[in-house]
This record gives structure tokens, C-alpha cells and sequence, in this order.
């Protein structure tokens, strides 16, 4: 029998993972999100986290719609035909094989993610897709992720590839070195390739924001905003594409209302490329 909050599982894979014990980011995001996969313990950390915040979705949907503009734009207009997608969470709306192969059917996208569950997901979304593949693996061994065989048998990092770090490194305290692991990861790839990092932040924002996240990386998992010039950081050794790490509700938009009020968006977008 599949656990209470559990949709879409195959109970063959299911039956590897009992019903977690705390919270996970990736089950409170998806929450958070509107999707359905999701446990009572992530329930209740994401709604001790909207009592503090009531307007946080609206910055979970932003991030996502960056993301899906970065994609569209990398897979359109930079003729990327290769997708790797580190901590890449529960799959929702506008996923990025299904945003990449819309405009590239032959894209390949591999999506990593700690999370079991995540991964898990995935997998039952990806069946029949022989261009899409989910890895378990932890971002903070990038070595293990780069030598991992099922990555190296989907894609080839000799040619031009996206690297995705989207809502992921902010889960990384200082001590985990997050520069050096986007340097690390940004080095192994070929020349042209790309890097599309969003992150949270609390600059600019009323103290209840800074609250809420501080309250959450202390119930569900280390949480930590940075400032703009320490994100930009993460970019050093690449091209920033116009318009540079920004809101993220202005990096390209579709429509420039959606810009309106961008300076109360606490996520901050960007995509820069190797030379
Ligand atoms: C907020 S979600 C972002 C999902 C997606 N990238 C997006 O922006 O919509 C962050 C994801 O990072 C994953 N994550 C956190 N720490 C990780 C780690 N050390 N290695 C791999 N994934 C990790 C979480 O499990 C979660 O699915």
C-alpha cells in the first residue's frame, strides 16, 4: 500500500522508501508549488513557512518561470542540445526536458537530485523518453555526479552543454564551499557551454521575509540568502548574458509586466557562458 500523500509511485519502486521521518525541501517546494507529492511532516513545515510568508509562492512561481525562460532561451536561441539539471526536485508544470524538447526534440536533459523521492518522481514522469534520465547523487560531490556512468552514457560533456543550478545553491552553508562547487562543475565542461543559477535572497526585503527563511533553515534544512555581489560570485570565469544577474522576473521577460514589482521578488536569475 503506498503511503498517505504518495501520487503516481509504482509500488515496486515504492516499496525501497518508507514514510520519511522530517521534512524535505524538495516535498515542501513541491507543496509550496501546488503539486501532490507530498508527506504530512513537508505539509507542515511549508505552512509554518507561508504563516510567516504569506507571499512566498509568488517567489517559488517566478523561479520557476526563470528557469523555464532560461531553458527556452538556451535551447532556441543558443542551440544547446544538452541539459544537466542538479538538484532538480519533485517534477511539475514546465519541466525542462519537456521546455527543451519542445523546441529541440532531440535535447538531452539528465536531472539529479538528493532526494529519493525526487528521483523517484522523475523516473515515472521520464518512462518512454529516451532522451531524459534521473540520477540520485549529491551536489556536493560533483566529482562523483561528472563520473557518474549513467551521465556519461547520456550525455557528452565534450560538447556544449547547460548547466542548471536553479534554487539549489542556497541549501549550501559556506562551509560546503558552494564557488568551488559550481567552479568545479563549470570546469568540466566544454567551451560554450552555459550556467543558469537562481538564488534566494533577502536583499531588499521586509524583515519577515528574512524570518521565514531563517525559521525554515532551522525546522526543514540549512537555508542561506546571499547578497547580489556574493551570487555574482558564482559566475566569475564566465560571460554573463544580458541583462546580467538580476530579479529574477527580470532576466528576458515575456511580458515587461512581468518585471512589475520585481524588487519584492527574493530570488535573484542569471546565465553565463563558457568561453
Ligand atoms: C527548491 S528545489 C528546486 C527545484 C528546481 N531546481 C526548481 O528551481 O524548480 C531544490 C532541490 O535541490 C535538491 N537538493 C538539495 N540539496 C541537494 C544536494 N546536496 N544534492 C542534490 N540535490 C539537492 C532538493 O532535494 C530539491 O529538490
Amino acid at each position: 500500500m503506498l503511503p498517505p500523500g504518495s501520487v503516481g509511485l509504482v509500488t515496486s519502486d515504492w516499496q525501497e522508501i518508507t514514510e520519511p521521518e522530517g521534512p524535505s525541501v524538495s516535498r515542501v517546494y513541491d507543496y509550496l508549488l501546488g503539486g501532490s507529492h507530498h508527506f504530512a511532516a513537508d505539509r507542515v513545515a511549508a505552512m509554518e513557512f507561508l504563516a510567516r510568508w504569506p507571499d512566498a509562492t509568488e517567489t517559488m512561481r517566478v523561479n520557476r518561470a526563470f528557469l523555464g525562460r532560461a531553458v527556452r532561451y538556451l535551447a532556441e536561441r543558443a542551440g544547446i542540445r544538452q541539459f544537466l539539471d542538479l538538484g532538480s526536485g519533485i517534477p511539475t508544470a514546465g519541466n525542462v526536458h519537456e521546455i527543451a524538447q519542445r523546441a529541440a526534440p532531440d535535447a538531452r536533459i539528465a536531472y539529479v537530485d538528493i532526494d529519493p523521492v525526487a528521483v523517484l518522481h522523475s523516473r515515472a514522469i521520464l518512462a518512454g523518453n529516451d532522451n531524459a534520465i534521473a540520477i540520485q547523487a549529491d551536489l556536493r560531490k560533483p566529482g562523483e555526479i561528472l563520473r557518474h556512468p549513467d551521465l556519461q552514457a547520456h550525455l557528452d560533456l565534450s560538447r556544449p552543454t547547460a548547466l542548471l543550478l536553479v534554487a539549489v545553491l542556497h541549501f549550501f552553508p559556506d562551509a560546503d564551499e558552494p564557488a568551488r562547487l559550481v567552479a568545479e562543475l563549470r570546469d568540466a565542461l566544454a567551451s560554450g557551454s552555459y550556467v543558469v543559477i537562481s538564488h534566494g535572497t533577502t536583499d531588499g526585503q521586509p524583515r519577515h521575509v528574512a524570518e521565514a527563511m531563517s525559521h525554515y533553515a532551522q525546522t526543514t534544512a540549512p537555508f542561506v540568502p546571499r547578497g547580489h555581489a556574493e551570487i555574482l560570485r558564482y559566475f566569475d570565469d564566465l560571460d554573463l548574458i544580458e541583462p546580467g544577474l538580476v530579479r529574477a522576473p527580470l532576466w528576458r521577460p515575456d511580458d515587461p509586466r512581468d518585471a512589475e514589482n520585481a524588487a519584492q521578488v527574493a530570488v535573484y536569475g542569471g546565465v553565463g557562458q563558457i568561453q
